[in-house]
């Protein structure tokens, strides 16, 4: 059953960029269920979800330009409370007859405004306080029935609204963390004005997929490919805990993964949370495979058809019937797909950089009946519910991983010798990371092993070894990332340790490049 016919709804209008995301981010931090919606049809679509209240997200354009996202005005007639936000803000004003022009005066950044009367937006918050701006177009004058509840030194209008009407503007982003009061501004609109109820937790999020996930299952037989990643993971166990011994979990070991971690996969899931696990341990079949091939989309290719392969073998013997014999009902398969995921194939037309999403991607020739149980989650709500739901810290948190595993961030030739020095260097530093207590607040931290050699001194003697490069970023979503400012102690104790350590390794560098340009992998 939709979300939205189970919790009170807010539709967040997507106008570009990332903005959206964040705003839904921020609802359901407060407890209020949020979609990201394309403008297009919005007044039907708010006729049909009826939710509590509609959100008009920033974007990267001018009203003004031609082509600039707009929305049908019959919008404006649904009788749903509405927040505009930055470029929402300034369609709200231009369509319902205020004026919005290039005065020259944008803001960015860090910004003060002047709360200049009451308003339920700002009720019992400071009349004055910081926010971020981030426009270059102005509300010059607010559409007839609207005042202007707040002001900052270069614009008249940082706030509007027509409370009758339930219609409110900011020109700033309450979203962003850099606005002081932004979460209680948004929280004043979903519960004051909207009369939204907090009820989109964790907890009834779980019950509610267990009730969903029993009743499409049934009593069949249902797999899941584990990788060890937190969103397999957590889908995996609320199948588990919908339907039990239902469910076969199939881990293929390509042989790609970091130091020790398929043992910790296996004792996890099979030791540890009880789950019927299969592990399909195929290292030598994918090195085989990948003898000599050094372009990086070769490699993906081989590792996702590989896997493919081996995968197919595995959940045929466990979607058979208890006597070996061929079931008429294509077995259900559990797959971890997130909300980002949805969102991005279905409005956007990202260039393709690196083929991701290949690796594990199943064939068209194989049935089965998807159940996608984090379709509707954010990744931190993901690990939310793998918390509740018991899963280790340490796949709870886990930094995420690429599908091919190390041979995307081993240069060249991936060979079992290689393949040692990358992961000996690679669990140095996880350490010290973990020790240093920056696990979390990374994105990812990784050793990548170049193709190269360099000359170096160890005693006496001359070495000519591998380079170690450490990349390190910091990053919300994967799109855009920037290299972590790692203390010196902890890069100069990495190094040392790596050099000393890892035989074949006389020298170690920090990858100090953002996202874009570079991409974070290697490969
Ligand atoms: P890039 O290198 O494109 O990576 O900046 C963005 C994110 O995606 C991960 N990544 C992959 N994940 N299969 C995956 O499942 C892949 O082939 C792949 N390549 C990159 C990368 O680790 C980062 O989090």
């Amino acid at each position: 059953m939709a979300k939205s016919a189970e919790f009170d709804t807010i539709l967040v209008v997507d106008f570009g960029a990332q903005y959206a995301q964040l705003i839904a981010r921020r609802v359901r931090e407060a407890k209020v269920y949020s979609e990201i919606v394309p403008r297009e049809g919005l007044a039907e679509r708010i006729r049909a979800v009826r939710p509590k209240g509609v959100i008009f997200s920033g974007g990267p354009k001018s009203v003004h330009v031609e082509g600039a996202p707009s929305v049908d005005n019959a919008v404006f007639d649904t009788g749903v409370p509405i927040l505009g936000i930055c470029y929402g803000a300034q369609l709200m004003a231009r369509d319902l007859g205020g004026s919005v022009s290039r005065t020259g005066t944008g803001e960015y950044g860090r910004t003060e405004i002047d709360v200049t009367s009451s308003s339920p937006l700002f009720r019992e918050l400071p009349g004055q306080q910081v926010v971020w701006m981030s426009h270059g177009d102005s509300i010059v004058e607010v559409p007839p029935g609207f005042d202007v509840t707040a002001t900052t030194a270069a614009v008249p209008v940082a706030a509007f609204e027509d409370r009758e009407r339930g219609f409110f503007g900011v020109q700033f982003h309450p979203e962003v963390a850099h606005s002081e009061r932004g979460q209680e501004i948004l929280k004043r609109f979903l519960f004051d004005v909207c009369g939204a109820q907090p009820t989109w937790t964790m907890v009834s999020v779980i019950e509610q997929s267990i009730a969903e996930i029993r009743a499409r299952v049934g009593g069949d037989r249902i797999i899941c490919g584990l990788s060890g990643g937190v969103d397999s993971a957590v889908a995996a166990a609320l199948v588990h805990k919908a339907v039990g011994e239902q469910l076969t979990c199939v881990f293929v070991d390509h042989g790609l993964m970091r130091r020790d971690e398929p043992e910790k996969v296996v004792d996890t899931f099979r030791n540890r949370m009880g789950f019927n696990l299969v592990e399909a341990k195929s290292a030598d079949r994918f090195l085989e495979r990948l003898a000599g091939v050094t372009d990086p989309e070769a490699k993906r290719k081989i590792i996702g058809e590989t896997f493919i392969r081996v995968f197919e073998e595995v959940a045929h013997d466990a979607s058979l019937g208890p006597d070996g014999e061929a079931l008429d009902t294509a077995p259900f398969l559990v797959q971890g797909t997130l909300y980002p995921d949805i969102i991005e194939s279905g409005t956007k037309d990202a260039a393709k950089i690196k083929s991701h999403h290949n690796v594990g991607g199943l064939p068209d020739d194989m049935k089965f009946e998807l159940v996608e149980p984090l379709r509707d989650l954010f990744k931190d709500e993901v690990r939310v519910v793998g918390e509740e739901l018991g899963l280790p810290e340490e796949i709870v948190w886990r930094q995420p991983f690429p599908g091919p595993g190390l041979a995307v961030r081993i240069i060249g030739d991936v060979t079992h010798e290689r393949l040692e020095i990358l992961r000996h260097a690679d669990a140095v530093l996880l350490e010290e990371v973990r020790t240093a207590g920056l696990y979390r607040e990374l994105w990812q931290s990784f050793a990548v092993l170049p193709a190269i050699k360099s000359v170096g001194v160890m005693g006496d003697e001359r070495t000519y070894a591998y380079p170690i490069i450490i990349r390190a970023v910091t990053s919300d979503d994967a799109m855009t990332a920037d290299w972590a400012r790692l203390p010196y102690e902890l890069l100069e104790k990495v190094s040392s340790r790596i050099i000393n350590e890892v035989p074949g390794v006389n020298r170690v560098a920090y990858d100090i490049s953002s996202k874009p340009p570079a991409t974070i992998e290697w490969e």
